[in-house]
């Protein structure tokens, strides 16, 4: 069960949701886990929670010097990097186009987007080094879109095309990029957004049957295939968005 043994991976947004589910589940498999979240109190919460050696680090993803002191200290204290999890999000606003601000706007494409600039640049060194992986938290509402949160769809469509670009870029190193694409998950992020809906408890109740697989899910489950794709058994998958939905985007359905 150890697929990730000693394998240093750095993780945006593990202090909570999937990205805490993601942490846990690579410490299960092996891995020493350096994780991002925002601020001390929950980074020292989830580091109670790993046990294991672990580095918590406090910091902005949309901000450089934090990225570039995330590496440093993930290098200083494990003196490798196998790979880099973008998972931070975020996903409000709700709202269409039309009544999204540019600040919003902007706010939304620095932390689910500009991140990803940021880990690369600060990273690539490191990973070029051990021949490692990049992981990205999209959604499949970057492939298929979403009624009243189309600013937030658009980031997570930039987050799919820079998978496979990305991937291309990096094959020849040996860096593999991959993507999860989950439907719902419980999340304080989804309840954020089930909360800025017009009817929250007709929200909470649709959750529940928009995967055909009959839940809404935690975040295990994305986990579980995370831990797959920065194991060596994914290890000639790249440039893959994979959806991880219960089904979600499948077909026709009647909701009876
Ligand atoms: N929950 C869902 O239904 C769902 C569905 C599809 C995709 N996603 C994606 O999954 C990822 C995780 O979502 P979640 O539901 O677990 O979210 P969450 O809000 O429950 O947790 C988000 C985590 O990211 C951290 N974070 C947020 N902004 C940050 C910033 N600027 N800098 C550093 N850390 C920051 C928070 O501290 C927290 O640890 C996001 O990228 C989200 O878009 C979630």
């Amino acid at each position: 069960m150890n697929t990730l043994k000693d394998k240093v991976i750095l993780i945006s947004g593990g202090t909570a949701g999937i990205g805490q589910a993601c942490a846990q589940a690579y410490v299960k498999a092996g891995a020493l886990v350096a994780f991002i979240g925002l601020d001390q109190e929950s980074v020292l919460a989830t580091g109670a929670l790993l046990g294991t050696p672990h580095l918590g680090i406090c910091g902005d993803v949309s901000l450089e010097g934090d990225i570039e002191a995330a590496v440093d200290q993930t290098i200083a204290t494990f003196g490798r990097l196998d790979a880099i999890h973008n998972n931070a999000g975020l996903a409000s606003p709700s709202k269409p186009l039309h009544e999204t601000t540019e600040e919003e706007w902007g706010r939304l494409f620095d932390v689910n987007v500009k991140s990803i600039l940021l880990t690369t640049k600060y990273g690539f060194p490191h990973l070029k080094a051990t021949k490692g992986c990049i992981l990205n938290t999209s959604s499949l509402v970057g492939e298929i879109g979403q009624e009243n949160h189309a600013a937030y769809a658009a980031t997570k469509g930039a987050v799919n095309a820079l998978t496979k670009s990305m991937a291309i870029d990096y094959a020849a190193l040996g860096i593999r990029v991959n993507s999860v694409m989950p439907a719902a998950v419980m999340t304080p992020m989804l309840q954020q957004w089930a909360l800025e809906q017009a009817q929250p408890q007709q929200v909470f109740d649709f959750l529940k049957d928009i995967h055909p697989l009959g839940y809404c899910p935690e975040g295990d489950v994305i986990a579980d295939v995370c831990t797959f794709l920065l194991s060596e058994s994914a290890r000639f998958m790249t440039g893959v968005n994979l959806p991880v939905s219960g089904g979600a985007e499948l077909g026709y359905r009647r909701n009876c």
